[in-house]
């Protein structure tokens, strides 16, 4: 059993998020989630407590709540970090040194390999800064996924598309 941490933002895609958690616990892994505040505007944190079996991390500063853990122990303790589906935003604040809420700041303290499955529409995905910043990313060693082409959520046909979740759990489990 390892302990995969995933971090969740807020895309349409959010919801193919819900496939990997639930392939990876299946695999008999701990899978701990983290949400940013777009992501729950797309999916209830409950849905991943539930897939999960675990408490979903939300909130950075909830020292409130008893099973709270604090964000360096959780990225310490991960065997892989994962963010799916990942924003131009959360790519732009990595690439950055951003951590301005618990799952960038998770993101700069990670040291194990880290995947990062981009979705977003095709006009963001083709924009330099974005293309740029993912260069960033892969160059200081996180395995960024390709998108696929297609027909996107919006309407739009191209690049941009969250890979399948088949192939996202297969890129997490090569690190495994
Ligand atoms: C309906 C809707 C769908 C969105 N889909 C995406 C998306 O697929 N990819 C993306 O990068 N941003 C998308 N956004 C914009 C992000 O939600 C926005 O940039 C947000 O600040 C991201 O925050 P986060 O990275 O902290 O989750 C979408 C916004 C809306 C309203």
């Amino acid at each position: 059993m390892k302990n995969i941490l995933i971090g969740v933002t807020g895309g349409i895609a959010a919801y193919k998020a819900i496939e990997v958690v639930n392939a990876l616990r299946k695999k008999g892994h701990n899978v701990r989630v983290v949400m940013t505040k777009s992501a729950q505007e797309f999916i209830r944190p409950l849905t991943f407590q539930a897939i999960s079996g675990n408490q979903v991390i939300t909130n950075m500063f909830d020292a409130d709540d008893s099973s709270h853990i604090s964000h360096i122990e959780l990225a310490k303790n991960a065997d892989v970090f994962a963010i799916v589906p990942a924003t131009a935003n959360i790519i732009g604040k990595m690439a950055s040194g951003i951590a301005d809420d618990m799952l960038s700041t998770i993101a700069m303290v990670v040291r194990c390999p880290s995947v990062i499955a981009p979705a977003m529409n095709t006009l963001m995905y083709e924009n330099r800064i974005v293309q740029e910043n993912i260069g960033k990313l892969k160059s200081r060693g996180f395995t960024v996924l390709d998108t696929d082409s297609g027909l996107l959520a919006c309407g739009d046909t191209g690049k941009g598309k969250l890979l399948p979740w088949e192939t996202i759990v297969a890129e997490i489990e090569r690190f495994l």
